[in-house]
């Protein structure tokens, strides 16, 4: 089962900085993300094109998806969560938008301002729309693994919203641990329940580390077959200081581990960890990745 290359999705520059209080200038924006083009990644989501109130860091989407190096081979991808997010996607000319709702009740009204039945049809317009301009679509599905405010969610109400995206034309559909309290034996059930519905290979695993049990959730998913992972280099994202609130699995952890396994040979982990370096330098504090705090010890 552990055959397949592995491919790995940075997410840092949106799922990390959304979530980093202090501003981050566009152009330390823009050289970060172009050195990890430079890194071997193949997959970058640079922002996203949300209501600037509710995300404030993320207000310069536009200029950041403008000014970057677009590298052949490298897909340069955004979050999208209406029209006007998309028409300001396509502007930007992202090569790839994603979309999101969660699959419980609760953190969707709270995260998007809608229930879950007002948001299919806003969402079948961005995907119609987006696929007439040419773009690949992505879905993202939140609280799969359990939700802030309802706690479990039930495996087939979070199928039933991923059949319902997929209904809709996307192109690919990640499944989100929102707040990291998946375990590997409950990744173990909910993808055994997902592969009887649908193909492994549009199925990625969006896993944030809140509680350190991303990399073995990971490794389980692996060993079903699951081979796309989302991750945010050196764990941005998340603020150490909020209750519950953490980022992804880290880049360079997740790279480190699937290099020693056999499974990822694209990446330069010196470039890489670089990348990291370069962005720990504009933030208050130490980025949480193991691999970054090896480079600080060293
Ligand atoms: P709303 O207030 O319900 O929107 O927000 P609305 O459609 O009623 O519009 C209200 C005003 O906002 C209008 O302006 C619109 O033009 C404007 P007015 O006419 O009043 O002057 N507006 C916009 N402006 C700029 N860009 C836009 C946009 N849309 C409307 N795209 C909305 C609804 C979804 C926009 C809002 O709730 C929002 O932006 N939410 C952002 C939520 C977010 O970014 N969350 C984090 C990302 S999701 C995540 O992290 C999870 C994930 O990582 C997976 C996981 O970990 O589980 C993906
Ligand atoms: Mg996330």
């Amino acid at each position: 089962n552990l055959s397949k290359q592995v491919q790995i999705k940075e997410v840092g520059p949106r799922d990390g900085l959304q979530n980093e209080k202090k501003e981050i200038a566009t152009e330390d924006k823009i050289e970060w993300i172009n050195r990890m083009s430079e890194s071997g990644l193949s997959y970058i989501e640079i922002t996203s094109f949300v209501h600037p109130k509710w995300i404030p860091q993320l207000k310069d989407a536009v200029e950041v998806a403008k000014s970057i190096e677009r590298k052949d081979g490298v897909t340069y991808a955004a979050l999208v969560p209406n029209m006007k997010g998309l028409e300001r996607a396509i502007e930007a000319d992202v090569d790839e938008v994603s979309i999101f709702m969660s699959a419980s009740e609760s953190h969707n009204k709270n995260n998007i301002n809608k229930s879950i039945s007002e948001t299919y049809p806003i969402l079948r317009e961005v995907v119609d729309e987006a696929k007439k301009a040419g773009k690949s679509v992505r879905g993202y599905v939140s609280t799969v693994f359990g939700c802030p405010y309802e706690g479990n969610v039930d495996e087939h109400q979070a199928i039933d919203v991923c059949d319902n995206l997929f209904n809709m034309g996307i192109d690919e559909l990640s499944i989100g641990d929102t707040i990291g309290v998946a375990n590997p034996v409950q990744v173990e059930r909910v993808l055994s329940e997902f592969e009887k519905h649908f193909s492994k290979d549009k199925i990625a695993l969006h896993f944030h580390d809140t509680r350190g049990m991303a990399l073995a959730n990971t490794v389980v998913a692996l060993q079903l077959g699951y081979h796309i992972f989302d991750s945010a280099l050196g764990g941005l994202g998340g603020c150490p200081y909020a209750k519950g609130a953490s980022g992804n699995v880290a880049t360079d952890d997740l790279a480190h581990m699937l290099q020693q396994m056999g499974l990822e040979q694209s990446i330069d982990l010196n470039k890489l960890q670089e990348a990291a370096q370069f962005i720990e330098s504009k933030l208050d504090q130490p980025l949480p990745s193991k691999q970054m705090g090896i480079s600080r010890r060293l």
